[in-house]
């Protein structure tokens, strides 16, 4: 069997973090060219695509930002004439009660989060369009099945270091864009899906509180490699037949 991304051409958001990071080496081992793009640095995930005989271009941008998100997605199509798959998996995570959430702060979660998601996915449609084909790949959260991943019930300190209000809304409004997507863009062969982890031992995941860890079926946190390997899924041809798809990758946390 040939590698399954033979040819293919992935933009990847966030590809500085732990889950981008890993999605970036799972698509490469797969014989995919990469675009790497954050607002941090690439430089030592783009040398590691590289060693592996893969074609890599790399974009400082703010998802944020409209003109940054076109320029990205125009530096993609310069170097390889063509965008076969996005993966949205830049994100910032924010913690503590609702009512001690100040506007700022739900507006900047927003803002990356759901605009930042957003914009990334509609510049490339145009290009998947005009290909016939496209793999998009959003990034939502356990915590929108759960409400929070928290037990506040039971320890009111515990909300304090889990996942805020913000960042469920958030991550909620990218299941909707995965939705909306998937019906929109499903006649021009392009399929729109979401992974949406429990927790996963990365940057984002500094300190993880005993209840959190208790509320986790399979009894540790996941992987970034493990959601790599469900985004390397969705990016492969043999998915064509699902779209709007949110596939969880928790470790039990959905089961009641
Ligand atoms: N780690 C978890 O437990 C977990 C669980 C569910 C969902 N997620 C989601 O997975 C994704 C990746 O998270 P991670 O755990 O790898 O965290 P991470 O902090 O390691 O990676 C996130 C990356 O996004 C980048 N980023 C943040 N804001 C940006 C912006 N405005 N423009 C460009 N880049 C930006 C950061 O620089 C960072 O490299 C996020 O969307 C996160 O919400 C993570």
């Amino acid at each position: 069997m040939g590698m399954r991304l033979e040819g293919r051409t992935a933009l990847i958001t966030g590809a500085a973090g732990g889950i981008g990071s890993a999605t970036a080496l799972a698509y490469a081992r797969e014989g995919a060219d990469l675009c790497l793009s954050d607002y941090a640095d690439t430089g030592s995930i783009a040398a590691e695509v590289e060693k592996l005989g893969r074609r890599v271009v790399e974009v400082d941008a703010d998802v944020t930002d409209r003109d940054q998100v076109h320029a990205m997605v125009a530096t993609a199509l310069d170097a390889f004439g063509r965008i076969d798959i996005l993966a949205t998996i830049a994100g910032v995570q924010s913690l503590g009660g609702a009512e001690n959430l100040d506007e700022a702060e739900w507006d900047r979660v927003i803002d990356i989060n759901l605009k930042g998601t957003w914009l990334c996915c509609q510049a490339v449609i145009p290009a998947m369009r005009e290909q016939k084909y496209g793999r998009i790949i959003t990034i939502g959260s356990n915590v929108v099945a759960i409400g929070g991943n928290s037990r506040p019930w039971l320890d009111r300190d515990e909300q304090l270091g889990s996942a805020n209000v913000a960042y469920g809304s958030s991550k909620a409004g990218v299941h909707a864009i995965t939705l909306y997507l998937a019906k929109e863009l499903a006649a021009d062969g392009i399929t729109v899906n979401s992974v949406a982890p429990g927790p996963v031992a990365t940057a984002m995941v500094k300190k993880v509180r005993p209840g959190v860890l208790a509320s986790i079926p399979v009894g540790r946190l996941g992987k970034p490699e493990e959601i790599a390997d469900a985004a390397l899924y969705l990016a492969g041809e043999l998915t064509g037949y699902m779209t709007g798809g949110i596939l969880d990758i928790n470790g039990g946390r959905n089961i009641a």
